[in-house]
């Protein structure tokens, strides 16, 4: 009877410590471009839409990022790392809130809150064709990530 349990049991240890693989989210696919997302934080997925694909005619473009903050956020730094091919990462810093600058309305959200933003994106698109991926990082304050995503991007 024991005996039963144990694959399940293994199988729900294994998901913990190996964390959740979260689901694929494509955000947009044309002839010419496909954008996805996956969460790579371990423990939540978050949201990010577009009200339609950047195209040459259609080039402003509004995106909404969504999720739920699992610290405070005094300070934000964003962290992204661009892959293309086997070359060495493109590393990528900026700060985008401090305690007295704050550029945007989450500044400063509390723990347990929803941060939902909208961003406007005048998108001016020229890319060489390929694959590229970043990852994209939120980190608090305390060096608490507070956000995780990896984009794929594909202009065909
Ligand atoms: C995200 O990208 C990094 C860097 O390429 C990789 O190490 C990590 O396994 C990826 N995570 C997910 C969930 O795709």
């Amino acid at each position: 009877m024991a005996l039963s349990f144990l694959p399940l049991a293994m199988f729900l240890l294994r998901t913990v410590t190996e964390g959740v693989q979260w689901p694929e989210h494509v955000v947009c696919t044309l002839p010419h471009l496909r954008l996805s997302y996956v969460s790579c934080d371990p423990l939540q997925d978050i949201g990010f839409t577009l009200d339609h694909c950047p195209d040459l005619f259609r080039r402003k473009v509004h995106s909404k990022v969504s999720f739920l903050l699992r610290h405070s956020i005094e300070e934000v730094y964003l962290s992204v790392d661009l892959f293309v091919g086997n070359a060495e990462p493109v590393h990528y810093d900026e700060t985008l809130c401090l305690p007295h600058i704050q550029r945007f309305t989450f500044c400063g959200q509390k723990k347990g809150e929803l941060l939902n933003q909208d961003w406007p994106l005048d998108v001016k698109l020229a890319p060489p064709k390929g694959h590229f991926i970043a990852q994209i990082r939120l980190i608090n304050q305390d060096a608490d990530q507070i956000a995780c995503a990896n984009v794929t991007f594909i202009f065909g």
